[in-house]
């Protein structure tokens, strides 16, 4: 019997998993058995990626010790700091940066492949923002700021960024971010973090696979051209003729339409809340108005160029918004969301190991048979 092709796996479960449940007709988003709205806003990352791990919730003691465990990870040795140097004298894009970071992490430190899987899970999650910030840093003519061991890992990347110890608003305003996309069902690059730990391979090559996934613009890449977008409209004043321009151009609009939403992205309301507030009194309320205008007219735009299709807003569109707002730079977007799902993708490894069964699909071969050889002077 011919196998059924089912392109890009839509729809085909491959894993069961405790972590995140997605209803993409009702526009739902669990994590760890909490609705991301009740989550995001009020759980300190720590106590999300705890959640993710051991599935439930720290107590104080138990919170403060892995806070501390993570922060006692978060160093990167001489070798590191030199792949990354090379990387920003060479114009590498950040997230390029961060793929040979990660795979370079534990030069010179002992929690890599060859330590317990939950210690190297630890080691991934609490050292990727001091790659991206040591990157940053040395892109900017700068020396790298050391992390420091005392402040939440949101508030210690902020810091590491720019060697000032952000607001509270800010630190909460990112800490809801990472919060927001810590996990989200089996999305391409959480696949690939399963599909390396399925061949039994260790957990850094999971967190490297998984990088190099989220780079693509149909993934993580987005929200840095959304605020690129929002720039330009802001900048035209002409939303309508913008988004024509897009589609009549077969272009796609950034930050619309999903693989699993048929409604607007749940996470969207949550980001639009914790972007409102940066936009508030104080900050540029004009190009929040122009956001929120754009946000309802590409919807209404889109609906007429696909009316077979619900394209909705997706995570990206406010994700932009909000790291702009909290003074993540533009070019650290997609790296700053790996340094949230980075939770997400080793939780998944971990599940993965638990239960696991080599990942090893099929695929139908449409090529020719029967070829027979003609040496290469002949041919
Ligand atoms: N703008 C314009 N048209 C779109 C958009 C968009 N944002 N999204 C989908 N379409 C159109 C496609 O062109 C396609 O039309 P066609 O059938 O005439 O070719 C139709 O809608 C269906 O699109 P698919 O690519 O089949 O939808 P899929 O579910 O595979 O794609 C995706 C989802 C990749 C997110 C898509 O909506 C997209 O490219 N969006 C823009 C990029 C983006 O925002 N990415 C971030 C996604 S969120 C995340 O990964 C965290």
């Amino acid at each position: 019997m011919e196998d059924q092709i089912s392109r890009g796996l839509e729809g085909v479960a491959v894993a069961e998993t405790r972590l995140s449940y997605i209803d993409g007709d009702a526009g739902e988003l669990v994590i760890g058995g909490f609705p991301v709205e009740e989550l995001a806003p009020n759980a300190a990352y720590e106590e999300s990626v705890f959640l993710l791990l051991h599935d439930r919730l720290p107590d104080a003691e138990e919170l403060d010790a892995f806070r501390a465990d993570l922060a006692a990870r978060r160093g990167v040795g001489g070798e590191v700091q030199q792949v990354l140097r090379q990387a920003a004298a060479e114009d590498e894009p950040a997230m390029d940066a961060l793929r040979m970071g990660v795979a370079a992490a534990n030069l010179g430190h002992d929690d890599g492949g060859d330590a317990d899987p939950e210690t190297q899970a630890r080691r991934a999650i609490a050292v990727l923002p001091t790659i991206v910030a040591t990157y940053w840093r040395y892109r900017q003519g700068k020396d790298p700021v050391e992390p420091r061991e005392d402040l939440r890992h949101a508030a210690n990347y902020l810091y590491m960024l720019t060697g000032e110890e952000p607001g509270d608003a800010a630190a909460r305003g990112l800490e809801t971010y990472l919060n927001s996309v810590v996990d989200h069902g089996l999305n391409a690059s959480t696949f690939s973090a399963r599909v390396v730990v399925s061949t039994e391979s260790d957990l850094v090559s999971a967190a490297t696979a998984a990088v190099g996934t989220l780079k693509g613009p149909l993934h993580g890449g987005a929200p840095g051209p959304a605020l690129e977008m929002l720039r330009e409209v802001h900048a035209s004043d002409d939303p309508e003729g913008y988004v024509r321009e897009k589609l009549d151009a077969g272009e796609r609009l950034m930050g619309f339409g999903h693989r699993v939403y048929r409604t607007r992205d749940p996470r969207a309301a949550v980001l639009e809340a914790a972007a409102e507030r940066f936009y508030g009194a104080d900050g540029d309320t004009e190009f929040f108005g122009t956001v929120r205008s754009f946000e309802d007219i590409a919807v209404d735009l889109l609906a007429e160029h696909k009316p077979d299709r619900t394209l909705e807003t997706n995570v990206e569109f406010y994700t932009a918004v909000l790291l702009d707002g909290v003074d993540v730079p533009r070019e650290l977007f997609t790296t700053t969301f790996a340094i949230s799902r980075v939770g997400g993708w080793m939780a998944h490894a971990l599940e993965q190991r638990e239960d696991n069964r080599l990942i090893r699909p099929v695929s139908r071969y449409v090529g020719d048979t029967g070829r027979s050889w003609t040496p290469a002077a002949e041919r």
